[in-house]
């Protein structure tokens, strides 16, 4: 079915052109959910913006619109307010009639897209022979996220994740392994990860510190791009213990992203500096090739440069982009490309775009987006540490959230004097946890700084993960007690809207494909939450104020047909922010 705001748009563009003629076909009818129900369902603010072009006062020209407007199916008569708003109030038997008919519909009224795009989502990248650390766990959380609502939508989706395991960080950590470690170099898992994270740090001063230590790692670089078999072997061994490890958190958070690293654009880097000189967009500074950037400037109003190719011929992480962008436009066809990174990399984006549409590698129709993030603060509101000021390892964050739900649970079962088996515990605990660290991330505004805290994400009250679940499981707990099968009440249940509640709930259940169609655009998953967690909210006011299962027919299933679609409006949207929902918990 087509939505409902999709079909009054459609209509208010009709009665553009009937009342002004076809210069207004295009004219955006401005029509927004109203905040107050007072106003009805939704406004439109047009005959405001017509007064200029049209040198008419709006509301003469509101009147106008709304005589053209043949919406007699869908709404009440049209009211206009103030100084020329119209407001549209949906009549109660279209209301009922979309929402028996969603009750049939798997995807509760979100439509396949109709332009199926090639979408890569870029998301996670953490860096090889380093700890994933909390921004990289943003990314993760925000990046499968958006690919799992852009699949939904019907988009052929390629998560990709672009690690870092390439580059100077490699002559380094291997010229120093040779020293103190080269078992290491030669046999699979002689070190443990912590170790080479550990000596990763200490070949990074070595490096800061001594020269001579500096040339070596330099020649060490030269030897594994040139592709010399011991280097290449040892590298092998590093990348492998960082994979596994990094693994273990995917595995954790049940994420899939399917691995591409650095490396593998190494044998295009060339091309793409040879391509720039070509186009004649290259200049050499201080030995380095560089392309001059416009709108960038340095403290003097000079030109910056982007650097391609250092003095030392070795190349970086902006030719390496680069040489991504183009390979994912030519050769995986992508026409949207997502870039999931913290903010601080906004001007890398914004400069590798630039001088990728300067030289004609990124066509106008494809769309590249950097979605920036914030950073994750400690309650004391700086960078996230533990308690002995080391930086926090993703793992026993995450295992803390699910120690941590399990004791809240474990204390719960207690004071209710339940008898639950160890594997029903560990279940919720781990879901509970895991849940409440994605949710706290995405129902945040992704462009702030975040606090990570324990308490609040895990609180049973307020938009937090476990509240969401518990909405879920009380709606659960309704077909249990009154012996339900949801599953039954099938097409045959007809909706019959009574209760101011009704409404309110009835009028938001109809919105959640205007919410994912926002999210698929603007890349905002707060914006779902905050939708699940009013839904949550309007459910609680309706079930205090309305008895389901002590009401009589027709009511009695029309209410439980509500309770069921605010279920499975609760479990589709959950799952789009990596969310599983819970029984019983
Ligand atoms: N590895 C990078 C980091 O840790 C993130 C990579 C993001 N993706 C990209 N195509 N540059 O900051």
């Amino acid at each position: 079915m087509n939505s409902t705001i999709a079909q009054l748009k459609s209509q208010f563009q009709n009665a553009l052109v009937a009342a002004f003629g076809e210069d207004f076909a295009n004219t955006d009818p401005l029509l927004v959910p109203t905040s107050n129900p007072k106003f009805g369902d939704f406004q439109s603010n047009v005959a405001m913006s017509l007064a200029k072009p049209l040198g008419q006062a709006p509301r003469a020209i509101a009147e106008q619109i709304v005589q053209h407007l043949a919406l007699a199916d869908m709404c009440e008569p049209p009211a206009i307010a103030g100084p020329g708003f119209i407001n549209l109030t949906l009549k109660t038997s279209y209301l009922e009639d979309q929402l028996t008919r969603m009750q049939t519909d798997p995807r509760l009224g979100v439509e396949q897209t109709k332009n199926p795009q090639r979408v890569i989502v870029d998301f996670s990248s953490p860096n090889i022979a380093k700890e994933m650390h909390v921004g990289h766990l943003r990314s993760t959380i925000i990046g499968d996220c958006i690919a799992r609502i852009l699949e939904f939508e019907g988009h052929d989706v390629l998560r990709l994740n672009h690690v870092g395991d390439w580059g100077t960080q490699f002559g380094m950590l291997i010229t120093y392994l040779r020293e103190v470690a080269p078992e290491a170099l030669t046999t699979a898992d002689a070190i443990d990860l912590g170790d080479l994270v550990a000596f990763y740090k200490k070949a990074k001063q070595r490096f800061d510190e001594d020269a001579a230590f500096r040339e070596a790692s330099r020649l060490e670089v030269v030897k594994l791009q040139s592709g010399d078999e011991e280097s290449r072997h040892a590298w092998q061994l590093l990348c492998d213990q960082s994979r596994r490890e990094f693994q273990v958190i995917y595995d954790l958070l049940d994420i899939h992203v399917t691995e591409r690293g650095e490396s593998f654009y190494n044998p295009l880097l060339s091309d793409v500096v040879a391509d720039l000189e070509k186009l004649g967009l290259l200049q050499e500074d201080q030995g380095a090739k560089c392309v001059f950037l416009e709108g960038f400037t340095n403290k003097e109003g000079k030109p910056l440069p982007l650097i391609v190719q250092k003095s030392d011929g070795g190349y970086n992480y902006a030719t390496t982009d680069l040489a991504a962008l183009r390979y994912r436009i030519q050769q995986d066809h992508a026409n949207r490309i997502i870039y999931v990174t913290d903010a601080g990399q906004a001007n890398h984006f914004a400069q590798v775009f630039q001088v990728a549409r300067r030289a004609g590698w990124l066509p106008n129709e494809v769309d590249v987006v950097h979605v920036p993030f914030g950073l994750v603060q400690g309650e004391d509101g700086k960078k996230l540490k533990t308690r002995s000021g080391e930086t926090v390892r993703l793992r026993d964050l995450l295992d803390e959230a699910v120690d941590r739900a399990r004791a809240d649970l474990e204390a719960r079962i207690q004071e209710e004097g339940r008898q639950e088996t160890p594997e029903f515990i560990n279940h919720v605990a781990q879901v509970v946890g895991i849940s409440a660290v994605k949710y706290a991330d995405l129902s945040q505004n992704r462009t702030s700084n975040y606090i990570f805290s324990f308490d609040k994400m895990l609180a049973l009250q307020g938009n937090t993960a476990p509240y969401m679940l518990y909405a879920y499981v009380r709606v659960q707990g309704i077909s249990r007690k009154g012996q339900i099968d949801f599953e039954q009440l099938g097409a045959e249940a007809r909706i019959v809207l009574q209760e101011d509640s009704e409404f309110v709930l009835a009028r938001h259940l109809l919105q959640l494909d205007e919410i994912v169609d926002q999210v698929g655009q603007d890349l905002f998953p707060n914006r779902l939450c905050q939708y699940l967690f009013e839904l949550s909210q309007k459910f609680n006011q309706f079930y205090d104020r309305c008895p389901v299962l002590q009401a009589a027919e027709p009511f009695r299933t029309s209410r439980l047909a509500l309770c069921d679609l605010t279920a499975r409006t609760l479990k589709l949207g959950l799952s789009l922010l990596g969310i599983p929902t819970l029984e019983r918990m």
